[in-house]
C-alpha cells in the first residue's frame, strides 16, 4: 500500500523531454530556472551567460502539448513550468551520426557560432 507521502510526493513530480529523453525531477525547486537544472545534468547545448533573457545563448525550443513550438529563454523560464513538455536544445535537432539539420548546416557554412546566432538571420 501506498502511503500518502509517496503519493504527495508523486504529484509533485515534473516529467518532460529534453531531446528526445524523458526526465521526471521530484520536489523540483521553484525558484530553479530550466538552463539551471539542464547545466546541472549535463545538458551543455543551451550555455547561460546574461541570465536576464537579453542574449538568447540560452535559448531552446518547447513543444507544449496542443501548442505550436516556440523558442524559449531557458534562463528565464521555471523548470516548474516544463512540466509534460518537449524541450529541443540545439544538439538535439541533429547530429554527425544521424545527419545535421539544415540549420545546422547553414550556420556551418555561415561559419557562426552556434550557441550565440539568431535564427532569424538564416
Ligand atoms: S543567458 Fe542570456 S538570455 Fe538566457
Amino acid at each position: 500500500m501506498m502511503s500518502k507521502k509517496a503519493v504527495v510526493d508523486e504529484e509533485r513530480a515534473l516529467s518532460f523531454f529534453v531531446d528526445g529523453k524523458s526526465f521526471s525531477v521530484s520536489n523540483a525547486d521553484p525558484n530553479q530556472s530550466l538552463n539551471e537544472w539542464m547545466r546541472s545534468n549535463c545538458i551543455t547545448g543551451p550555455k547561460v551567460m546574461c541570465e536576464q533573457g537579453g542574449c538568447g545563448c540560452c535559448t531552446v525550443a518547447l513543444v507544449k502539448p496542443g501548442e505550436k513550438m516556440k523558442a524559449i529563454v531557458s534562463c528565464l523560464t521555471p523548470l516548474c513550468s516544463v512540466d509534460g513538455c518537449h524541450i529541443i536544445t540545439s544538439k538535439g535537432i541533429g547530429s554527425s551520426r544521424e545527419g545535421f539539420h539544415e540549420i545546422q548546416k547553414r550556420i556551418t557554412e555561415l561559419d557562426l557560432n552556434v550557441d550565440t546566432v539568431h535564427l532569424d538571420s538564416l
